[in-house]
């Protein structure tokens, strides 16, 4: 398998250095508009840039698909890094401590290698395809929560697509009447990490990008959920999937009763 080819002690020490680049507040303050409510920083450009070089150089048979870049020469039938630079961009322009690094390896569409860290915390989510789920070494495994009543459950609101807030927020109020609570963090990938390490129960977002599950994916997989899409189908690493995640009982629910 090809991630058993990866030095994956060296990446995960590269990902904790391009980390340090977070803290750059007047980087964060350097701010572009992509779309509604869309931003990106210096930090989401230089933590790309960072990692692109190293990784471009230590494995140049890999190509590199990331947010922050042009992608339409990428082909998928081959080995592909994927990049989300800074997954929470709106929280790390707040300084609101909840934003994470997502690199993941596809090997013919299927990941094989995923990593979300989050400087802030330093806690770093690793998963290998066959190897299982580990936050910093240590195994982690999901939730055993069999209903919603027993069930923390996050949200995400498809910031970028407004128009779809009827929508999400008319199944957002039906589910939190049925489940403990709703969270709300603002990363994806930082969402997917918590239900592989059983924090959370669930999670689910409309029109999440390769970049924001494809690490997360295989994180929730090896430490023992599920990820499906709208239709309860198993997710696949399309540029643009709808996802939900969670342990395999409450992904089901959250598939078949509130999507
Ligand atoms: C966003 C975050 C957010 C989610 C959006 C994503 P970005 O990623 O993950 O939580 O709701 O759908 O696009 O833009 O901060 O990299
Ligand atoms: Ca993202
Ligand atoms: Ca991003």
């Amino acid at each position: 398998m090809e991630a058993a080819k990866i030095n994956v002690r060296e990446l995960q020490e590269l990902i904790l250095q391009a980390g340090e680049l977070f803290q750059d507040r007047k980087a964060a303050g350097h701010i572009k508009t992509k779309g509604a409510a869309d931003y990106v920083t210096e930090v989401d450009y230089a933590v790309q840039q960072y990692l692109r070089v190293r990784l471009e150089t230590q494995y140049p048979h890999i190509q590199f698909l990331s947010e922050e870049k042009a992608n339409q020469e990428i082909d998928k039938s081959g080995l592909v890094w994927v990049l989300d630079p800074v997954d929470g961009t709106t929280n790390l322009i707040h300084d609101y401590h909840a934003s994470c690094i997502s690199l993941a390896l596809m090997d013919s569409a299927d990941v094989v290698l995923g990593i979300v860290y989050n400087p802030y915390s330093q806690e770093r989510f690793m998963a290998q395809k066959g190897v299982g789920c580990y936050l910093n070494g240590e195994r982690i495994t999901v939730s055993s929560a069999a209903n919603m009543e027993e069930s923390l459950i996050a949200i995400g609101t498809s910031p970028y697509y407004k128009e779809m807030a009827e929508e999400n927020f008319t199944i957002f109020k039906h589910l939190f009447l049925d489940c403990q609570d709703i969270r709300r963090s603002g990363s994806a990938a930082l969402d997917l990490a918590y239900v592989a390490s059983g924090r959370i129960d669930g999670y689910f977002e409309h029109s999440l990008k390769i970049w924001d599950f494809a690490a997360g994916m295989l994180l929730v997989r090896e430490a023992g959920g599920s990820v499906l899409d709208y239709k309860g189908e198993q997710a696949d690493t399309r540029m643009v999937n709808h996802i939900v995640a969670g342990n395999s009982a409450i992904a089901r629910l959250l598939a078949e009763k509130y999507l």
